[in-house]
């Protein structure tokens, strides 16, 4: 049977979509697929946004809205299920800018004492689910594509994408799905591709009220030895009777799993809220 690749990024869990992401969950323990990575912006890090440390105006919260110390336990529970439900599945996490703000936000408040604080990595507790960490900026090689989360944000990020690598890549960070492909005067074809994402559809800073995002991910199918061809996998219909991924029977059977999971974490929030905090940061970063 052929490695299949799965690519998917922007969740921003805090700010996620649960039915979305049940549903991507449910896909992937059916397809099993060799390699998962999590192309960045997972957590959201809102409080470490500079719009809230006073020198912006700061985002509007929304209803629901959590704070770091909640989005990291919520995280944890996440990546906990993952690995659960893809024991063999070999699982990369790769940095995007809403997480660099963890490092960014902890050298500036406390540049001496920086390197000694926890990571992020060590704070979703990847080390114990056996999940590689790729930091910001570097790009990780699957076969004949290039994966990183990118800074790119345009009508045309995978068309500068594939001209920037002149290979084959994915993309996170635009929210958009969608694929360009460039072929070179020899016939070989390229694919710059922006990978979607499974978070919720509102959020403060876009400047429209529903913005052109579309919510799924990339699955790459090995059709030669580390050669991947892709599909874009879109997520359609979460809120009708029609899912593009998954048996067609969609949130209340097949995903109440996952759902009573987060329900469940979210109940445990509160009281892990302050021990968790103490726990990872020593308490320090929260004082003011
Ligand atoms: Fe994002």
């Amino acid at each position: 049977m052929s490695r299949t690749v799965v690519v998917s990024g922007d969740w921003h869990l805090g700010e996620h979509d649960p039915h979305a992401l049940g549903l991507a969950f449910d896909a992937w323990q059916k397809l099993q697929p060799h390699t998962l990575i999590l192309n960045g912006d997972i957590i959201d890090c809102l409080d470490l946004h500079k719009s809230q440390q006073g020198t912006r105006v700061p985002v509007q919260r929304g209803r629901g809205t959590l704070h770091l110390g909640e989005e990291i336990v919520l995280a944890r529970q996440v990546l906990k299920r993952l690995r659960k439900i893809l024991p063999h599945t070999q699982i990369a996490f790769v940095e995007g800018n809403h997480e660099a703000r963890y490092p960014r936000y902890l050298a500036r408040q406390n540049p001496e004492a920086y390197q000694h604080l926890p990571t992020l990595p060590d704070l979703l507790g990847l080390a114990e689910l056996d999940i590689h960490w790729q930091s910001y900026g570097v790009p990780l090689r699957v076969g004949n594509f290039y994966v990183i989360h990118g800074w790119k944000c345009n009508l045309h990020s995978c068309r500068t994408l594939v001209q920037d690598f002149m290979a084959s890549a994915i993309q996170g960070h635009s929210h958009r799905l969608k694929a360009y492909p460039h072929t070179t005067p020899a016939g070989i074809t390229y694919w710059g591709i922006e990978g979607g994402h499974l978070r919720n559809r509102r959020a403060a800073y876009t400047p429209t009220e529903w913005p052109q995002w579309q919510q799924g991910y990339v699955v790459l199918t090995e059709t030669s030895p580390r050669h991947y061809t892709p599909t874009l996998v879109p997520i359609e219909g979460v809120n009708s009777t029609v899912a593009a991924v998954g048996s067609g029977s969609i949130v209340d059977t097949v995903h109440t799993g996952l759902l009573t999971s987060l329900k469940t974490a979210a109940r445990k929030i509160a009281a892990a809220r302050q021990a968790e905090i103490e726990r990872s940061v020593n308490g320090r970063i929260f004082e003011e």
